[in-house]
């Protein structure tokens, strides 16, 4: 038998999670789980790197987000769920890897430049925010992983990791560390409802796991479609439609969804008729993770406390490791 595929994602918990995750992430983990050994953290840690003055936020998302991946069928009896907070090896296989790592490489990952960009640091960035690819490197590297499913624009943090998985190697003349490859799931990138950027809670264009089937309607509604297709008999464009985008994939009948398209481009089809039937659609989907995740959110105590118990194993997982690096380094008394 070959060996199980090692598996590590996690989330930054600071929101609950929207449609974008689940299609682009959580699904897939609720598959991954059945053929390998899958860990997924919530990195609160991570959160704070760029959220050091909101720690309630991240606090109060945390419970969210393990809500979130019980609700879609991650299972903690196939999937590790644990909190990065309280696994010290991270923090010190980060240190060690500073030390094999530039500054002026940072400063070129191009997922960091990105996000520096975006969130406005200019020329004061926080030591720990311009550190945290480092500490991902740390993350991925604790649990051996292999195979870390992916955003697109997380690529470069694996190339990163993969660079100090090889330094170390070389350097302290081991292969306790593993390279890990950057998978990027099929729908990993979804627009948001105003067609404007990818879905995000921050840019508040998300239909949210927790959205009430009301709200899920409403969104809907305001969804950005063809901005010239004013009138019912008026054709429509489907290229940038994003109600057509989602109905590619969330449509469960791809000849109606081939249908509607055919019909609205020629004209006679409203953009209301369309909606509704996104509405039904969507709502088959998410109606069953919601009834499952306000049941979970019942008893907050119990949902942290499988964060908890998977924290204990994967405690046991990475001191290993950081043993074997520790040898490696000397650093053996
Ligand atoms: N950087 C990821 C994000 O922003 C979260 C994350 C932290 C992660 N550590 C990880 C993802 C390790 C995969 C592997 O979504």
């Amino acid at each position: 038998m070959s060996k199980k595929d090692i598996i590590l994602t996690g989330d930054r918990p600071t929101g609950s999670m929207h449609l974008g995750h689940l299609v682009g992430s959580m699904l897939n983990r609720v598959k991954l789980q059945e053929t390998c050994e899958q860990y997924v953290m919530i990195a609160d840690v991570q959160a704070l790197t760029d959220n050091f003055e909101q720690p309630e936020k991240v606090h109060a998302n945390v419970v969210e987000v393990i809500c979130d991946y019980l609700a879609v069928g991650i299972d903690p009896q196939k999937t590790t769920i644990f909190l990065q907070s309280m696994i010290p090896a991270i923090p010190e296989l980060t240190m060690y890897y500073m030390n094999l790592v530039t500054l002026a490489r940072v400063q070129r990952n191009p997922t960091l430049k990105t996000e520096i960009k975006q969130k406005g640091f200019g020329q004061n960035i926080p030591v720990g925010f311009l550190v945290y690819p480092i500490n991902q490197a740390a993350d991925i590297t604790a649990f051996k992983a292999n195979l870390v499913p992916v955003g697109a624009d997380q690529l470069p943090i694996i190339e990163q990791t993969n660079e100090v998985v090889r330094s170390f190697n070389r350097i302290y003349k081991t292969n306790v560390l593993v390279e890990a490859k950057g998978v990027v799931p099929k729908c990993a990138r979804l627009s948001g409802i105003d067609g404007k950027a990818k879905m995000s809670k921050s840019l508040n264009n998300d239909i949210s796991l927790k959205d009430s089937a009301d709200e899920l309607a409403k969104k809907v509604r305001n969804m950005y479609t063809d901005p010239n297709h004013l009138r019912v008999e008026d054709p429509g464009k489907i290229e940038g439609n994003i109600v057509f985008e989602y109905l590619d994939i969330f449509g469960s009948d791809k000849n109606k969804v081939a249908e509607l398209k055919e019909q609205y481009q020629k004209g006679g089809l409203g953009d209301v008729k369309v909606k509704n039937y996104l509405v039904e659609q969507l709502d088959a989907l998410l109606a069953p993770i919601r009834k499952k995740r306000a049941e979970f959110a019942k008893d907050p105590a119990q949902v942290l406390q499988i964060a908890l118990d998977g924290t204990r194993v994967a405690n046991e997982v990475t001191q290993a490791t950081l043993a074997e690096v520790k040898a490696a380094m000397h650093l053996v008394y």
